[in-house]
């Protein structure tokens, strides 16, 4: 794992704050929405350290092509800020740019180094291994600008993020662990609420680490997934009645989804080793949408890496479910009935039911969690509009 002193910083304090809002010049403004602010946050407080900016065509390049930085680091997503042509063409290479959010607040500065043409359908094909337009990494990439802006950045303010009480910069959370006296510390990636299969695996985990770290993604999701605010409830019923609050801790990962599989997994991956975790979580069809990727696509791919180049250790589990026969949770590495005694409730069934008002089982979700997500089904905004709710 980096040290501490590797973390990127690249938040301004006060006194260069009124130095670089004076400097910039007016004209030289955009605007950039909520994923680029989170970006902006995230590559400023070291989350995505090494990086220090937007990247470059060098790097873009060799990120899409081999998963690595120009100078042989492993990163496996580009992050990148699009802009259309006609912005672009307003902005000079070399110069400071504003960021600010939709309502003009400034957020941070990006010394342009570079804007670059790109090809989003190369991207497509390498990053999410599809180009088509229903995917929603790829329906994103296909309707953003046509250029990239490439160079350093600083932070100037910090934008709003959603749960503050949750959020913590990974020096804080290593300051916690090392707190906490955690000398490992298994972080579970999730988009999703909580449901048997995910308590199961995490409880797996927690057996062999000192500390669970349960880090849901609250960044942009698609649509039909359950959003964050009842997720959020869902998680604190369970870890106030199931979890061994010693050993747990809440924070939110402030990313948004890009469904981009085994490449996400490993983007996962870097940013809970620059939280300060030793292990992650990866069981099946890891930041997956439809059928495009494996089950085990993402664990293979994580394995594949030099642990040293990945510097965080995936634990790897296989789908699990309560099985009837065993009475137990179970995975299909641990349970040898077959699919007529598991659980396994398709998404599609589970949205019937809570249309229905039916009890979710017991042994599918905690009946907390139940609770909470059927009156969001009440209230119209808790569907999952994937054939497989996890
Ligand atoms: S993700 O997009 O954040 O990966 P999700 O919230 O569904 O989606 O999954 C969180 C983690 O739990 C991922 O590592 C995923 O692979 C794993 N997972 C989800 N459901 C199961 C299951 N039934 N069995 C094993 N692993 C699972």
């Amino acid at each position: 794992m980096p040290s501490q002193d590797s973390l990127v910083n690249l938040v301004v304090s006060k006194e260069e704050k009124k130095q670089i809002e004076k400097q910039l010049k007016k004209r030289n403004r955009i605007a950039v929405d909520s994923r680029i602010q989170t970006d902006l946050l995230l590559i400023a407080t070291g989350v995505y350290s090494p990086l220090r900016g937007f990247m470059g065509k060098e790097d873009y390049t060799r990120v899409i092509n081999d998963m690595h930085l120009s100078n042989g680091t492993l990163w496996s997503l580009p992050i990148t800020l699009p802009v259309d042509k006609e912005s672009a063409s307003l902005l000079k290479e070399g110069e400071e740019i504003g960021l600010t959010d939709e309502r003009g607040k400034l957020l941070g500065v990006l010394y342009l180094k570079e804007k670059y043409l790109y090809d989003k359908i190369r991207e497509a094909e390498l990053v999410y291994q599809t180009t088509d337009a229903k995917h929603p990494g790829v329906a994103r990439l296909l309707s953003q600008g046509d250029v990239l802006l490439g160079g350093e950045i600083r932070l100037v303010k910090r934008p709003t993020t959603p749960f503050p009480n949750y959020y913590y910069d990974p020096v804080e959370m290593r300051k916690i662990i090392s707190e906490k006296g955690w000398k490992n510390v298994v972080a579970f990636q999730t988009r999703n609420p909580i449901h048997r299969a995910h308590e199961y695996i995490q409880k797996c985990a927690l057996e062999l680490v000192d500390g669970l770290i349960i880090h849901p993604l609250v960044g942009h999701t698609k649509a039909d997934d359950v959003p964050a605010d009842v997720r959020i409830k869902s998680y604190e019923a369970l870890l106030q009645n199931y979890y061994p609050s010693e050993r747990t801790l809440l924070g939110v990962f402030p990313a948004y989804m890009r469904y981009a599989g085994p490449r996400e997994a490993v983007f996962h991956a870097i940013c809970r080793r620059n939280y300060g975790c030793t292990h992650m979580i990866v069981g099946r069809d890891h930041a997956g949408v439809g059928n495009y990727y494996g089950t085990y696509d993402a664990q293979k791919l994580l394995l594949s890496l030099p642990p040293e180049e990945l510097g965080i250790t995936p634990l790897c589990f296989e789908h699990s479910f309560y099985c009837k026969a065993c009475g137990s949770m179970a995975s299909e590495k641990t349970c040898p009935h077959t699919n007529e005694d598991r659980l396994i409730l398709s998404g599609t069934k589970v949205r019937e039911m809570l249309r229905n008002g039916q009890e979710l089982p017991a042994e599918f979700t905690r009946k907390e969690v139940a609770e909470i997500l059927r009156e969001a089904y009440n209230n119209n905004n808790g569907s999952d509009g994937r054939d497989d709710i996890r």
